[in-house]
C-alpha cells in the first residue's frame, strides 16, 4: 500500500468521522479520533477498533488529534465548522491538509437537509480556507459519501468524490490519501471555488434517498 499517514478527525464521533475512521484505519492509516470530550473520542477509537481489528486508532480532544497529524479531516455539522476550526487553530502548522467535508445544509439555519444554505465565503471550504493559519492549506471533498455505507468495512464504494482545492500538489495528496479506500475514485472538480457546486451535489442525494430510501452516490462517467 501507499505510505502510511496521521489522519486527525475532527468530530470523529460523529456519523462521517467514524465511517471515514473505519475505512482509513483499514486502509493501513493511523487515525485519531477527536472531539470537543476526549473521553467520548477514546470511547469512539474503541467502537472502530472492533470493527478494524488491525487499525492504529487513538482519541483525544480536537486540538490533540490535530496536532501533528499529515491531514485535518474536519467532519462536524456546518454550523460548529467554524467554532471547531477556531477551537484548533493555534495547533495546526504550516504544511497540513485540512481536508474540509462539511456541507451548508439547510438544517444548519433551522431549515431542510434537501436545502443548502448561502455562505459568506462562497462555499463551507472557502469558510474553512479563511479560517485556517497562513500555511495551512483547504482541500474539499467527502461530501457525497453515505457514512452508513464507509461504516461498513465489507461494502465496496464504487463512487466517485469530487474534490476541490487551490493547489494540484495538495489534491494529489489528498488524492493519494484516500485513493487507498477501495472502491473509492477520487477526481479533480477543480478551484476551491468550485466546492459551492460540489457541496450543492449532497442536498439532491440526500433528496434522492428519501425519496428511493437508498444510499445513493456519486459516479462521473468518460473518465478511466
Ligand atoms: N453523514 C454523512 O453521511 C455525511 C457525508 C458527507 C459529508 N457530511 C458532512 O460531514 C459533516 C459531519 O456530518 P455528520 O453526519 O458526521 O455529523 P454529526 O454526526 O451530527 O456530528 C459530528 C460531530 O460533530 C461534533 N459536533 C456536533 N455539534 C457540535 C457543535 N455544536 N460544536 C462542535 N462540535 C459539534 C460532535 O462531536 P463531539 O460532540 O464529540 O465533539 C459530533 O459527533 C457535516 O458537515 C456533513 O454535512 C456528512
Amino acid at each position: 500500500m501507499a505510505e502510511a499517514k496521521s489522519v486527525a478527525i475532527l468530530g470523529g464521533t460523529g456519523n462521517l468521522g467514524h465511517g471515514m475512521a473505519v475505512r482509513l484505519a483499514g486502509a493501513g492509516h493511523r487515525v485519531v479520533i477527536g472531539s470537543r470530550d476526549a473521553e467520548r473520542a477514546r470511547a469512539a477509537a474503541e467502537r472502530v477498533s472492533e470493527l478494524v481489528p488491525s487499525g492504529t486508532l487513538s482519541g483525544a480532544d480536537n486540538g490533540d488529534a490535530a496536532d501533528g497529524a499529515d491531514f485535518v479531516l474536519v467532519a462536524v455539522p456546518f454550523a460548529s465548522q467554524a467554532g471547531t476550526l477556531k477551537s484548533v487553530k493555534d495547533r495546526l502548522r504550516e504544511g497540513q491538509i485540512v481536508l474540509d467535508a462539511c456541507v451548508p445544509l439547510g438544517t444548519a439555519i433551522g431549515g431542510r437537509p434537501t436545502q443548502l444554505t448561502g455562505v459568506w465565503h462562497g462555499s463551507a471550504a472557502q469558510q474553512a480556507a479563511a479560517l485556517v493559519p497562513d500555511g495551512v492549506r483547504v482541500v474539499s471533498g467527502l461530501h457525497t459519501l453515505s457514512a452508513d455505507d464507509l461504516a461498513n468495512p465489507e461494502l465496496t464504494l464504487e463512487q466517485d468524490t469530487l474534490i476541490c482545492g487551490n493547489s494540484k500538489a495538495d489534491k494529489d495528496a489528498v488524492t493519494a490519501l484516500l485513493s487507498t479506500i477501495e472502491g473509492l475514485r477520487v477526481v479533480d472538480a477543480g478551484r476551491l471555488e468550485m466546492s459551492r457546486m460540489v457541496e450543492g451535489i449532497t442536498p439532491i442525494l440526500i433528496g434522492i434517498n428519501i425519496r428511493y430510501k437508498t444510499h445513493s452516490g456519486f459516479r462521473i462517467t468518460g473518465l478511466d
